[in-house]
């Protein structure tokens, strides 16, 4: 087994409830989780921050809840970007010698939160970097989808 020396930090956290199916994200959240995990450096941090989404000028973007997750591993080459959400892709080969995977949780991932109304993305390597994947994905807010402050099915 390999060890790890890796640190979570929470950047920011925003207090709205996302609307959608407890046990997906659970699962969502444990492949992405899971990824940055296995493709950090030890010795790095994971970041995580929760944001409203502010009203954008074009479209209805109200109501969204923005998850961000950072990590410092070797850089998602470009040509891999379109085609890493796609079934048992993989990436570059050094991945798949060297960690273990059937290239199938971003694609669960990407289904699960198309499957919500949201989108997933990401950017390789993080802004100003030369390393790095900062994985994003939105979800309606429980007001969104019921019109209600308060209870719903909500994650
Ligand atoms: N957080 C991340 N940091 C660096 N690379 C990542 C990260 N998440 C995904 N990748 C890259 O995207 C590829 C696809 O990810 P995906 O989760 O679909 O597959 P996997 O983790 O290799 O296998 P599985 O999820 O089936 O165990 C990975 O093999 C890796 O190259
Ligand atoms: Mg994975």
């Amino acid at each position: 087994m390999e060890l790890k020396d890796i640190t979570f930090v929470l950047q920011e956290c925003d207090s709205s409830e996302a609307y959608g199916d407890r046990d997906v994200l659970l699962r969502v959240l444990l492949n992405l989780i899971g990824n940055a995990i296995k493709f950090a450096w030890s010795g790095t941090r994971i970041d995580f921050e929760i944001r409203k989404e502010k009203d954008k000028v074009c479209g209805d973007t109200t109501g969204w809840l923005e998850v961000v997750m950072s990590d410092r591993c070797p850089a998602i080459p470009r040509e891999y970007h379109e085609s890493i959400f796609e079934r048992y892709n993989r990436g570059p080969d050094r991945t798949q010698k060297e960690k273990a995977g059937r290239g199938i949780g971003f694609y669960f991932c990407r289904l699960a939160i198309e499957s919500h109304g949201g989108t997933i993305w990401f950017e390789s390597p993080i802004a100003g970097k030369k390393t790095g994947v900062v994985v994003h994905f939105t979800l309606p807010t429980v007001e969104r989808v019921t019109g209600a402050q308060g209870e719903g099915s909500q994650t």
